[in-house]
């Protein structure tokens, strides 16, 4: 309506280990959202921007020191967030973006063994005010996820070709993440078939943001 303005819009983020199945299901929450007429924006990381997506593809297929990696991460995400996440939540759009920084921490620190006071600090320089309404945490065992990733026909890229034992590392990052910030991150079984899934994720978004 002419001079009102529209309320903030809601951030809603998927996390996961490779092969958790985040893309499909994001994909089916923002029909789910648009189907109730709200307005959604779909948006990954890294990428987001075209700054963003240059930076991806250093990201996913460069050899890098893990904290020019981490570095890159919040340099692209600074950019999303300029240009494409604030603004889109200002104007009241609903977000709905495909990893954020809990995926450098589980990652970077967890992965990779970045210190978690140097994530901490980059998380609070890069979006000291800002953190997601709702994260979807898609946990299943890395064994499975590793098995789903195998049988992928594409190149993988650098994450993807990391070890099992990388694998179980970034996983337990995320289920700690996950118990230190409990209202905001919901963990969601995805070990079990993807309508199961469908609808617990469709009860969250009900239950937190609706
Ligand atoms: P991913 O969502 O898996 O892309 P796709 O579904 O196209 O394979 O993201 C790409 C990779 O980037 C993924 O393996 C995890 C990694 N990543 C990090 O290591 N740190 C981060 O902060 C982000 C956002 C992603």
């Amino acid at each position: 309506m002419a001079g009102e303005s529209r309320r903030r819009g809601k951030f809603i983020t998927f996390e996961g280990i490779d092969g958790a199945g985040k893309s499909s299901h994001l994909a089916a929450t923002a029909d789910f959202l648009n189907a109730r007429g709200l307005p959604v924006l779909t948006t990954r990381e890294p990428g987001g921007t075209p700054l963003g997506e240059k930076l991806r593809g250093l990201l996913l297929h460069e050899a890098m020191h893990l904290e020019t990696e981490a570095l890159l991460m919040f340099a692209a995400r600074r950019e999303h967030l300029a240009r494409f996440i604030e603004p889109a939540l200002e104007r009241g759009d609903w977000v709905i973006c495909d990893r954020f920084s809990d995926a450098t921490y589980a990652y970077q620190c967890g992965g990779r063994g970045l210190a978690s006071r140097k994530f901490l600090q980059l998380e609070r320089w890069v979006h000291a005010r800002l953190q997601p309404d709702l994260t979807l945490l898609l946990d299943l065992p890395s064994s499975t996820a590793g098995r789903r990733i195998a049988a992928q026909t594409r190149e993988l890229d650098r994450f993807e070709r990391e070890r099992a034992d990388f694998h179980e590392r970034v996983r337990q990052a995320y289920l700690q993440r996950a118990r230190a910030q409990p209202q905001r991150i919901q963990m969601v079984d995805a070990d079990q078939p993807p309508e199961t899934v469908k609808k617990l994720i469709e009860d969250c978004i009900l239950r937190y943001c609706l």
